[in-house]
């Protein structure tokens, strides 16, 4: 599943989220987001299209559980994760490299039941 993220004043595509992996078997899918356009950052979108995914997620693919992996220097997309009720599960060493150096990352995890 991916979804659009557009500004509905403007009618501009600023990002897109997605819910990937998603078997039958398990119910588990992983999300990730990303917003393009800076200019758009910090007025609600992103918490806005996860919370949307994540209800989507949950109420039409009948998921159980939503994960994803978050650099742990990217503090602001762990900011909304946490809003929405997604719960540290675990640092991964040096997974992600960025910038010629290696990044932590983060996993984490929201129940059904969990989406605030
Ligand atoms: C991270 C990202 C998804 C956030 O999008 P956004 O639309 O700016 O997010 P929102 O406006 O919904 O919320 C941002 C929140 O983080 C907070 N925040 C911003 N910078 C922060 C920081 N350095 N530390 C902690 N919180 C921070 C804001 O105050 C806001 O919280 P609030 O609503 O409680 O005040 C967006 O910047 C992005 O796509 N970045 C590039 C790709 C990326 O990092 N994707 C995530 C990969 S895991």
């Amino acid at each position: 599943m991916l979804f659009g993220v557009e500004v509905l004043s403007d009618a501009t595509l600023i990002g897109l989220v997605q819910l990937h992996g998603a078997k039958p078997e398990t119910g588990i899918a992983v999300l990730d987001i990303y917003l393009g356009e800076k200019e758009y950052w910090g007025k609600g979108f992103a918490t806005d299209a996860v919370r949307t995914a994540c209800r989507y997620g949950f109420e039409k693919m009948r998921l159980h559980k939503i994960t994803l992996t978050v650099v742990a220097d990217n503090q602001a997309a762990q900011h909304v994760y946490q809003k929405v009720g997604f719960v540290e599960e675990g640092r991964l060493r040096e997974t992600f490299r960025l910038g010629g150096r290696w990044h932590d990352t983060y996993t984490m995890g929201l129940l059904e039941g969990e989406l605030r």
